[in-house]
């Protein structure tokens, strides 16, 4: 199997050398455990060994986003100038957007094998603005096809010219599998940005994304005794042996990189 290697120090002998090619892979964790930092070292390693990339942002400005990036001398500007990145802000406050045709028009600029998609939790909050393209070949279009069929006469969701849905009721766990299955649909090995409630041992707010997608990593920023304290680790990795651990992890000024635990696999 081919592997996507992060090449954030010391995380990818967690997954057996990368993320499965071509799979989605959620990173879920509180506000501030460094999930923007691990997905634009994720993308600048990339983009430097020959994968280009793409940052869909719905939290920050992608201003602000190559701002956090430059502190840790990753020119994201320079990348762009030489088309090895694209970075897609969407705005909200705009209804019955469909992303996807952004998304898809900078993966074949770029010629994008890597995507980061932050964040999902956003993406749910504010469902009912977006417009969820169906019009795909397979079993998830043509679930849709029906949905959206059972649903003109049932109120929940509207077909718009036969070919595009928007939220408009309580459809939000089935819309996001479809939004995971565009996003697998793209040939892209995708980060997915997410979070979820720890105090009701929730990994997403959605609570369907983590079964939708191949892969979890989970981060922490975590109070022990008088210290906020680091660490990462691989809750569900499709196809690949993960380490069991939960790994310390330090804020550099190179960006991040994993501890190595004593031994990797138990
Ligand atoms: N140059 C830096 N050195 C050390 N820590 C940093 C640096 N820049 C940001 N951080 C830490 O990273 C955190 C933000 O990380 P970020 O990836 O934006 O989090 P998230 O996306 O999970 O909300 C900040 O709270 C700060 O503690
Ligand atoms: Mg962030």
């Amino acid at each position: 199997m081919d592997r996507v290697r992060t090449g954030i120090g010391g995380f990818d002998g967690l997954v057996e050398g990368g993320f499965p090619a071509g799979s989605n892979i959620l990173l879920t964790g509180l506000p501030g455990t460094g999930k923007t930092i691990f997905a634009l070292q994720y993308l600048y390693n990339g983009a430097m060994n020959g994968e280009n990339g793409i940052y869909v942002t719905l939290d920050e400005s992608f201003e602000m986003i190559k701002e956090q990036a430059k502190q840790f001398g990753w020119d994201f500007d320079k990348l762009e100038a030489e088309g090895k990145v694209a970075f897609i802000s969407v705005r909200l406050g705009r209804t019955k957007l469909d992303i996807f045709d952004q998304i898809r028009e900078a993966r074949d600029k770029v010629n994008a094998k890597r995507l980061v998609f932050d964040n999902l939790a956003t993406y749910a909050v504010n469902l009912d603005l977006f417009t969820i393209p169906v019009g795909y070949a397979g079993s998830i279009a043509s679930t849709v096809e029906m949905t959206a069929r059972g649903i003109e006469s049932g109120g929940n969701l509207l077909a718009e010219k036969g070919d595009k849905i928007y939220y408009t009721g309580n459809m939000e766990k089935r819309l996001i599998y479809l939004i995971v299955e565009h996003l697998s649909r793209l040939g892209t090995t995708n980060l997915v940005l997410t979070y979820g409630n720890p105090d009701l041992n929730q990994l997403t707010i959605d609570g369907v994304s983590e079964f939708a997608c191949d892969g979890i990593v989970e981060m922490f920023n975590q109070l022990v005794g008088a210290k906020h304290v680091r660490t990462i680790t691989v809750m569900k990795m499709r196809n690949t042996k993960q380490s069991p651990y939960i790994n310390d992890l330090e804020i550099t000024g190179q960006g991040l990189v994993v501890k190595p635990v004593e031994k990797v696999y138990g």
